[in-house]
């Protein structure tokens, strides 16, 4: 099946009020523990860059289980961070735990460097992949250990849709709407292969980690 891009920000408010009441703390939770899968506690210090953090949900996860670091999440919604701004707040953990809005290509991050930089379920939407790669390689201190994890495009649209009627059964009509159209903008890992190529970013590596689920890990 060839890719049909979607838009890129969630910018809308339903859109964004719809992800944010969802319950992704399966998927997000497995994204924390693949971290400390892949990369050793001692190996790698903060700060944390979250690209295309949206409502911060990924991030703050990952803020309780590593708990001495700090993190910066960037999105270009201001309707998904509005929604992480007042869990950070309500939290008491904005010494911590920072959201700005920008746009990839990241012209100009919160920081220069990074110690290590995550993304979850952004790279499907970017027009121009080479913008999420071009970021790392620019923000990611050198051994800085990077993880991405995005869906897989599937084969087919029958297949896009056994996966809505499987993963989304009793979600609202909205987010079925955005999973059907995220699925047939995702990236294959033949794709993702040559983008890492393209930009130099050798030493990640691509595996396909369940039937829709891709992830990118490895030290910049
Ligand atoms: C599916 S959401 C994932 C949010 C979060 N990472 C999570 O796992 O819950 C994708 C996010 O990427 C953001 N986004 C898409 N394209 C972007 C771009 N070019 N620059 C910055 N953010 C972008 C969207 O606004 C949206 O909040």
């Amino acid at each position: 099946m060839e890719r049909i891009p979607e838009p890129d920000l969630m910018d809308d408010d339903d859109q964004a009020e719809a992800y944010h009441l969802a319950d992704f703390s399966e998927p997000h939770n497995h994204f924390v523990t693949l971290f400390g899968q892949y990369f050793e506690a001692g190996s790698w210090q903060g700060p944390v860059l979250d690209l295309g953090c949206g409502t911060a949900d990924v991030t703050l996860r990952f803020a309780d289980v590593f708990d001495a670091v700090e993190i910066d999440g960037i999105d270009g919604a201001e309707s998904m961070l509005r929604f992480g701004r007042a869990a950070i707040s309500s939290r008491a953990l904005g010494h911590r735990v920072r959201l700005s809005r920008a746009y990839l290509p990241l012209d100009d991050p919160p920081r220069s460097e990074y110690g290590a930089v995550i993304s979850n379920s952004l790279l499907h939407h970017l027009q121009d992949p080479m913008a999420l790669w071009a970021a790392i390689k620019r923000v990611a201190m050198p051994g800085a250990p990077v993880l991405v994890m995005d869906l897989l495009r599937p084969a087919d649209i029958g297949q896009v849709e056994q996966f809505v009627a499987k993963y989304a059964a009793d979600a609202p009509e909205l987010l079925r709407r955005d999973f059907r159209n995220s699925l047939r903008a995702a990236y294959r890992a033949t794709e993702v292969e040559a983008q890492l190529q393209e930009v130099g970013l050798s030493r990640l590596r691509v595996s396909v980690a369940s039937d829709r689920h891709l992830v990118v890990a490895g030290r910049a």
